[in-house]
């Protein structure tokens, strides 16, 4: 609190013990957090108790908010056994300027009136956190990661959280109490009962894949510009005739991907906090995310937004995989707004009053169909779409999508041999293995830069790390030529042979490296 504000208090603390001598006025104070999209602030909830007309007003929510908290708070304190002061409360959540979101605050305004009207002996020291239900129960609220994280680095380490949140800050390594009601807090702060702190929980095992790449038949080439896409984050779109095994490839997809860094944990896990999708039992996210929203979803499903607002889709997918199975079944205006990210790899969301930017840099994985039967292309069947259909069908994902697609790969029918043949296929921990040490390299490469794959690359860096020889070179300029592709494409190009140069362990990109990065990029 400022001089300014403090001389206030002590003035008005005088006031009212020169009218009423025998009552000593006291402020009480608890300690809470809020969010706005991913920028946390301590907020000081503060509660004053005062004789004279019963009022109870709440300070520094929206408008909207306030009733609700006053009473969810309210029927909590006198369903919990404690006595509603029927005096003048005001609580302020300070500081009062900007409004806060969510619902987080229950538990703080709750604790600050009980310690204000004395009838909670202790003052309270941590962070408190959380959502009172009408008869007194806790409720678990989201981005508590987020918040635990804000208040350590204002030297804060401890809170008293609902019992669902706590091991999301005892894996920060927060002394979290695990509360099921304010009673419970209460009992614990006045030192009735003595809750332990919520252990830290076991860090994540490797988790079980749904699909192996060793489960998939033939498909070389896909398989291939799969780990192409996990080692240097490219995006892929696969094409090819119904059940040849298109979204197979792609579930195999998260069991070749490297661990999150370490630096990434944090950030990828806070993301899912905030949107309340913390698994408490595994807190923080190892695995990269994969995410594979439906067609139907909404376009704020996708993006996020809302009130609070929420992050979507492509924010869950950040620092791993977004997956469009069925692409072209995306309405246009849906797969438009994946534009920003796909630039940005961020998303802004604003909404009335407030903006919100949420991270959003994933590798895109997509799947098509090649006409709208099917079977275009397709050898075994007869195609029955007019040109036109064709057309229609590919241009919708062309425009916002296919622009920033590095691979466009063919899934072809395999052959009946093909998937009788047994013997031993390459598996996802073997392939894995080759994308962590291309990864290593490209640590290496970007050390001291925010990127971390070739795809991240900028111009200048594909210039300097994708030097090629004179013999490349001419393939590459005629292959240029010949397909009249654009300036972005060129760079597109140079970054995929980049990483399929660091696969191989190769420090200099060869003619081979460009010709299979070429290949891959298909016809566009
Ligand atoms: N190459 C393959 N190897 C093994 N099984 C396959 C292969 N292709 C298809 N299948 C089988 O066919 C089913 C349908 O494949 P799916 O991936 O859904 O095809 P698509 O998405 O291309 O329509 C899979 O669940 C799998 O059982
Ligand atoms: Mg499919
Ligand atoms: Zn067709």
């Amino acid at each position: 609190m400022n001089a300014v504000a403090s001389q206030a208090v002590q003035d008005s603390v005088l006031l009212i013990e020169q009218v009423e001598p025998h009552r000593k006025q006291e402020i009480a104070r608890v300690q809470a957090c809020a969010v706005w999209g991913l920028e946390a602030a301590l907020i000081s909830v503060e509660a004053d108790v005062a004789n004279g007309m019963p009022t109870f007003s709440v300070v520094g929510l929206p408008d909207t908010a306030v009733s609700e908290a006053r009473e969810r708070v309210r029927a909590a304190v006198r369903n919990s056994g404690f006595e509603f002061p029927l005096r003048r409360i005001v609580v302020n959540l300070a500081p009062a300027e900007r409004r806060k979101e969510g619902t987080g605050f229950d538990l703080a305004i709750a604790l600050a009136i009980l310690r204000a009207s004395g009838q909670l002996k202790t003052n309270v020291d941590g962070l408190c956190l959380g959502e009172l239900s009408l008869d007194g129960t806790l409720r678990p609220i989201r981005g508590v990661m987020l918040r635990v994280l804000h208040a350590r680095d204002h030297g804060i380490r401890s809170a008293l959280l609902p019992a669902e949140n706590a091991p999301e800050a005892a894996a920060l390594g927060c002394d979290s109490i695990p509360l099921s009601s304010l009673s419970e807090a209460v009992e614990h702060l006045d030192r009735r009962v003595r809750i332990p702190p919520a252990p830290i929980p076991a860090a994540a095992g490797d988790p079980e894949y749904e699909v192996d790449l060793a489960d998939i038949a033939g498909q070389e080439t896909p398989k291939r510009a799969l780990e192409i896409a996990a080692a240097g984050g490219h995006n892929l779109l696969l094409i090819g005739p119904p059940g040849t095994g298109k979204t197979m490839l792609a579930r195999a997809f998260p069991s070749i991907l490297p661990p999150l860094e370490p630096d990434e944990v944090l950030a990828v896990s806070s993301i899912h906090s905030v949107a309340g999708l913390t698994d408490p039992h595994r807190p923080l996210l190892t695995a990269r995310p994969f995410r594979s929203p439906h067609h139907t979803a909404s376009r704020l499903a996708l993006v996020g937004g809302g009130v609070p607002p929420r992050p979507g889709e492509v924010s869950l997918a950040h620092g791993g995989a977004l997956f469009l199975d069925e692409v072209a079944e995306f309405p246009t205006r849906v797969l438009e707004t994946l534009r920003e990210p796909l630039e940005e790899g961020a998303i802004t969301i604003s909404r009335a009053g407030s903006v919100a930017t949420y991270p959003a840099r994933f590798t895109l994985i997509a799947a098509q169909n090649p006409c709208p039967c099917g079977r275009s292309g397709d050898p075994e069947a007869q195609c029955e779409c007019l040109p036109d259909a064709i057309a229609r069908y590919r241009a919708r994902v062309s425009g916002p999508v296919l622009d920033r697609i590095d691979m466009r790969v063919g899934v072809p029918r395999i052959s009946y041999k093909q998937i009788g043949d047994h013997r031993p296929r390459e598996r996802s921990t073997e392939v894995r293995r080759r994308v962590v040490r291309a990864r290593a390299a490209m640590r290496e490469r970007f050390h001291g830069t925010p990127r971390r794959c070739n795809a991240e690359m900028t111009k200048r860096e594909v210039e300097k790390y994708c030097e090629l020889d004179g013999r490349t070179e001419d393939l590459f300029s005629a292959a240029v030529t010949a397909s009249r592709m654009s300036a972005r494409g060129y760079h597109r190009v140079l970054r995929v042979a980049r990483t399929v140069a660091d696969l191989s362990g190769e420090e200099r990109i060869t003619y081979e490296h460009v010709a299979l990065a070429l290949l891959l990029r298909g016809q566009m």
